[in-house]
């Protein structure tokens, strides 16, 4: 849908911010561009809807030169969000959403009830309806930001580090529901920001930048934390990047043993077939399933199992839901040094150690089986 064909774009005084960029950017999907700042990654952006002009090269939009079409027409197809959201202060937040849909001359009442339906689909109560900007925290003033520019349903966002300004929390629900959004929506989204974290949750492709607007790298995610094209990429990445890599491997390879675990009720012969076995530990669960704590097997007496002396087990995972990145971190937290697997109703599924998540590590690695994303969801899946 939007292809950047060798653009440069130079500035009056001589500063060149973007150098011949090259980028096939992928319909219905999230393409991140991310660098340092004062890379290119606004003019970038700004070029797409033409509030920047190139100075050499050209955008093409469903194989049309972007120059050909009036400029109007282009940013229609195209909501554009903004870090701090850059609503109008003296507008209701339904009157802000609903602005593009009355310039395109929507009546009112039509223009508002679509802006209340978008207010519900980026989790905004209605209650907020009437109020103004500055009655709402930044998280949720970014999410009228979105609504606003989802308004007139154009089929690409243009999203410049609109969650930047945010605190942490906030900032991850922000992303967890643009992903949601986007799975049900299915827009092309073009997202610019610094934070390589940020870019590797949401993007499907990740375009690298350079100080002086060059392309490092343009790879779907896992790709560029296997395989980083350069030292520049790798220094971009951080230095746990083996780790995060993790992220986009399943656990449902994982082994799960069944043998090492009793329900709170065992009986004394249920008990001692668990201390035959090789793990050192039992996981005691209660009646309805879910983990209860760890013992050694020879401190348990059947029908009196102490729940308060257990060691806890912590968080576990979700067994082939969650990735191995999370497996481990059950089981490096774990205070037996081995992870606690659970259905999707929290109910004990096995257990494995940290030395065969670890031989799950070397056969995917080895299989170079990072898991492709190309949805929203998946990837939500599939990070934690
Ligand atoms: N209007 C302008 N005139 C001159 N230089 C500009 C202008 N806008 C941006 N620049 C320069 O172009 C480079 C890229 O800027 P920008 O695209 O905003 O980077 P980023 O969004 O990655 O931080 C920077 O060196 C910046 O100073
Ligand atoms: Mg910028």
């Amino acid at each position: 849908m939007i292809r950047i064909d060798s653009v440069t774009k130079r500035y009056p005084d001589g500063t060149v911010a973007v150098d011949r960029l090259s980028l096939d950017i992928p319909d219905g999907a999230i393409t991140v561009l991310v660098g340092p700042s004062g890379c290119g990654k606004t003019t970038t952006l700004r070029m797409i809807n033409r509030m920047v002009e190139p100075s050499d090269g050209t955008i093409l939009i469903d194989g049309v030169d972007s120059r050909q079409q009036p400029v109007n027409t282009l940013r229609r197809g195209m909501g554009y969000v903004i870090q701090n959201a850059g609503l109008f202060q003296h507008r209701t937040i339904v009157d802000n959403i609903a602005t593009v849909p009355r310039m395109l001359g929507w009546s009112k009442d039509k223009a508002r009830a679509r802006a209340r339906e978008l207010m519900e689909r980026v989790g905004l109560d209605a209650s907020f309806a009437k109020r103004y900007p500055y009655q709402l925290s930044g998280g949720q003033q970014q999410r009228v930001g979105v609504a606003r520019a989802l308004a007139a349903d154009p089929p690409v966002l243009l999203m410049d580090e609109p969650f930047s300004a945010v605190d942490p929390v906030v900032r991850k629900g922000l992303q967890d529901e643009l992903l949601r959004i986007q799975d049900e929506l299915g827009k092309t989204i073009v997202f610019v920001t610094h934070d390589i974290d940020e870019a590797v949750k949401l993007g499907t492709m990740v375009a690298v930048l350079r100080t002086g607007g060059r392309l490092a790298q343009f790879a779907p995610p896992a790709e560029l934390l296997s395989d980083p094209a350069d030292a520049f990429v790798e220094d971009f990445l951080g230095a746990d990047r083996g780790i995060r890599r993790l992220s986009f491997f399943s656990s449902a390879g994982l082994e799960l043993l069944t043998a090492p675990v009793v329900a709170v009720d065992a009986t004394a012969e249920q008990i001692a077939a668990r201390g035959a076995d090789e793990a050192p530990y039992v996981l005691v669960t209660g009646l309805d399933g879910r983990p209860l704590g760890w013992s050694e097997p020879e401190r348990l007496t059947a029908g009196q199992i102490d729940v308060g002396r257990l060691l806890p087990c912590g968080r576990p995972f979700v067994a082939g839901q969650d990735s191995l990145r999370a497996a481990l971190d059950c089981a490096v937290l774990s205070p037996t040094g081995w992870a606690v697997a659970v259905d999707d109703e929290g109910r004990a599924a096995g257990v494995v150690s940290q030395a065969s998540i670890a031989d799950a590590i070397r056969g995917a690695h080895a299989a170079g089986r990072a898991e492709p994303r190309t949805t929203g969801a998946g990837a939500e899946k599939v990070i934690r």
